[in-house]
């Protein structure tokens, strides 16, 4: 089995975070799947963003919660990253997905309703990826596991992953209640007796945040079935010399 690489907020290390130009950098590389994060607006647009706040990774100040899309847009999501990043915005969903309308890799759309619940949320998301991902792969995910049971309710064929930083006592049985069909543990639970008991029991495991060589080549010989990195060329790099020497070996 292959682990695959999925761009962690698009290409962070190297391309400011959850914009247009981070998930561009993903696709150059042929990362096999990229991963966003999503909040509402006052105006109840879907944007994608990590932090509740926009002080970080824009030059404003304030939670997203509070800015209108027009607003949030005058903002410039990429001089904190880089002078050549200066003017590139904070994409909304919909720009997103157009971006990423044929990439045939799996999308991962994480809900960020850890702290604001942002009700309406999850038929938004769905309503959007319906329209401009209908046959390409999504993976929903979420640390507030009450989500992914609404968005159950919203799209009862909708694939979806838990969350977790801890490794839960037979973690088969709750992702199996919940409706999951995997979860997105923290690199040192999934590399545990948790990942094991989870894929013995059919269901799939993607670690995260997986940034150092030495883990990642880890994460391939225990076999995971992803891992969530900031750094996708560099994975598939590695992950093609690890499929060379292996396949020598035989
Ligand atoms: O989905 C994996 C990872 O993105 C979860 O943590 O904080 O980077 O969204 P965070
Ligand atoms: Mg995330």
């Amino acid at each position: 089995m292959r682990t695959a690489v999925i761009a962690h907020r698009g290409s962070k290390a190297n391309r400011p975070e959850n914009t247009l130009a981070a998930f561009e950098e993903a696709m150059r590389v042929h990362s096999d799947g990229i991963e966003l994060d999503v909040h509402l607006t006052k105006d109840q647009e879907v944007v994608v963003m990590h932090d509740e706040k926009v002080n970080r990774t824009t030059n404003g100040k304030g939670q997203i919660k509070n800015f209108t899309l027009k607003e949030l847009k005058e903002l410039d999501a990429g001089s904190w990253f880089s002078p050549a990043y200066r003017g590139e915005k904070v994409p909304t969903l919909k720009e997103a997905l157009e971006l990423l309308e044929d990439f045939p890799g799996v999308l991962n759309i994480e809900f960020k309703t850890d702290r604001n619940g942002y009700p309406t949320i999850e038929e938004r998301v769905v309503r959007l990826v319906n329209k401009y991902r209908a046959n390409l792969p999504v993976v929903y995910s979420s640390f507030n596991h009450e989500t992914l049971v609404r968005l159950r309710n919203v799209d009862s064929s909708a694939d979806y992953a838990l969350l977790l930083w801890e490794r839960l006592a037979e973690p088969w049985r709750y992702t199996r209640q919940v409706g999951a069909t995997a979860q997105h543990l923290w690199e040192p639970s999934a590399l545990s007796e948790t990942g094991k008991q989870l894929q013995e029991h059919g269901l799939k495991v993607r670690a995260w945040t997986v940034n150092k060589p030495k883990n990642m080549q880890k994460i391939f010989e225990f076999g995971l079935d992803a891992l969530i990195t900031d750094y996708p060329e560099v994975a598939l790099d590695l992950r093609r010399s690890y499929e060379q020497i292996k396949k020598s070996a035989e």
